[in-house]
């Protein structure tokens, strides 16, 4: 199984930004935890962050040319209102999960709406850098 992990603007900063929501790793420590799930389930995984909103979609995009099985996306804030992110996904036959770290849905109104959940085949809030661990065990047993 071929598997790209996308996280979207601001996750760069995990481990400075806001810990008491989204904890003290930083992106990288999280990338290695599912790199080390990845090698454990036979999982070729390939990592991707940006800050713009037209990488990300050059990404979901290049997934289906390069043949990938599936996608994890924490789209940060772009979740919440990136209709072109929903179209992309949309676009592409590749099966993707949205993910985040905290619990979208505890927190202010403006993070209770995703816009690319209708693209997506789940949504999996709140259970930190599991949340990813858990997106990927949908797209196994698919
Ligand atoms: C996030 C939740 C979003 O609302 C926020 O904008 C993020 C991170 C999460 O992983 O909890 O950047 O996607």
């Amino acid at each position: 199984m071929k598997l790209k992990i996308i996280n979207g603007p601001n996750l760069n900063l995990l481990g400075l930004r806001e810990p008491e929501v989204y904890g003290g790793e930083t992106l990288s420590d999280i990338n290695d935890y599912i790199e080390t799930y990845c090698e454990e389930t036979d999982i070729e995984v390939t990592f991707f962050q940006s800050n713009h909103e037209g990488d990300i979609i050059d990404q979901i995009q290049e997934s289906h040319f390069d043949n990938y099985d599936g996608i994890v996306i924490n789209a940060g804030a772009f979740t919440h209102y990136s209709y072109a992110i929903h179209d992309a996904i949309s676009g592409i036959p590749v099966p993707t999960v949205e993910v985040h770290l905290s619990a979208i849905h505890q927190r202010e109104t403006f993070r209770h709406t995703s816009v690319i959940a209708p693209a997506c085949i789940g949504q999996i809030s709140g259970f930190g850098k599991e949340s990813y661990i858990l997106g990927i065990l949908a797209l196994q047993n698919r």
